[in-house]
């Protein structure tokens, strides 16, 4: 590809020189007289120009202004200064101002030849890079939409897929219709309250509908049942947040709901199962769980009892704040109405 040099410079003689030099090599030449006729060539055919010589010392604009000029509106063009013979300090000068080299009067061929070969060749490497960057970040822009696509559509099956379990879980045991979206949506309030970051609202989420998983592994007529629960039954529902925790280990897009699924019937005081965990070995989102959990089985008709009122649930929720529940969350749950979701 022919390269485009423009010249600029008020004597004639060096601009015939410049020229015939130049196109000697085999560039495409445009010489021009002064600075107005550069600007207005540019203004029109910047993109076809490759690299422009200035004279310093011109009528009307000098060299040092127009440089400033092209600086500004065409950073993208190489500028090689021509100065007096040993004015080495404006040369320096326009160095500093962005020009990218500068040669002294009288230029000689080979210093003029050797000058806008490396010029040029520089200019096409940054070319050439500035292009490979450009495609680099349209792959990558292309990547992370793929990736956002790819998550969104996991979080959709996720959610589906969490769905689908506590529908199972409630179908079992059909006095537990819908609770394990209720407790979801009281726990999701409590952390907003509790001001948790988002990661954290959604472990409470799918920890919600998945805390009962366990009960997949016990008998529905013990589940169902409408009269006591001897020793052994009992015994057996205990085993549902360890039974629950199993069944999770093999997936392991859940196994950050494990701990809400094998703790949510741990209490405060440490009179809880499967660990006797107390106070402050319980984590913050089971402890949620557990108090949203307690409290929609208290308000929910269950086999063997009917719903509590909504009052008498908040007493118990109170009675047992410090023991069974965290004291500082049923305060938050009582304050910010949280009952009435
Ligand atoms: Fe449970």
């Amino acid at each position: 590809m022919t390269r485009h040099i423009v010249t600029t410079d008020d004597d004639p003689a060096i601009r015939k020189i410049l020229q015939i030099m130049l196109r000697k090599e085999g560039y495409l030449v445009t010489a021009c007289e002064d600075g107005n006729e550069l600007l207005a060539l540019l203004r029109t055919r910047a993109q076809d120009v490759d690299l422009l010589l200035l004279d310093i010392k011109m009528p009307g604009f000098t060299g040092l202004e127009l440089l400033d000029m092209i600086h500004v509106s065409y950073p993208q063009i190489p500028v090689v200064m021509i100065t007096a013979f040993n004015d080495l300090d404006t040369g320096m000068k326009a160095i500093r101002m962005g020009a990218v080299d500068y040669l002294a009067k009288p230029v000689h061929r080979e210093t003029l030849v050797s000058c806008v070969k490396r010029v040029l060749d520089h200019a096409e490497q940054e070319k050439q890079q500035h292009a490979e960057e450009d495609k680099s970040k349209a792959h990558m822009l292309k990547l992370e939409q793929e990736l956002q696509l790819a998550l969104s559509a996991l979080k959709d099956a996720t959610v589906a897929t969490l769905q689908a379990f506590s529908e199972t879980i409630e179908q079992k045991d059909a006095y537990t219709k819908g609770h394990c979206s209720r407790v979801r949506t009281l726990s999701v309030a409590l952390g907003r309250v509790l001001n948790l970051p988002p990661e954290t609202l959604e472990i409470l989420e799918g920890g919600s509908l998945l805390h009962d998983i366990g009960k997949i592994s016990i008998p529905e007529d013990i589940l169902n049942k409408t009269t006591s629960l001897t020793k052994e039954e009992y015994a057996q529902i205990k085993t549902h947040p360890e039974a629950g925790e199993r069944i999770i280990s093999h997936l392991p897009l859940f196994k950050r709901y494990m701990p809400i699924v094998r703790s949510h019937h741990e209490r405060i005081d440490g009179l809880g199962y499967p660990d006797g965990l107390k106070g402050d070995q319980i984590p913050l989102e089971v402890k949620i769980v557990s108090l949203a959990d307690a409290f929609d089985a208290m308000t929910s008709s269950r086999a063997y009892r009917s719903a509590l009122p909504t009052e008498i649930a908040i007493e118990e929720l109170k009675f047992f704040s410090g023991t069974q529940f965290d004291a500082e969350l049923v305060d938050l749950f009582i304050e910010h109405e949280l009952y009435l979701l």
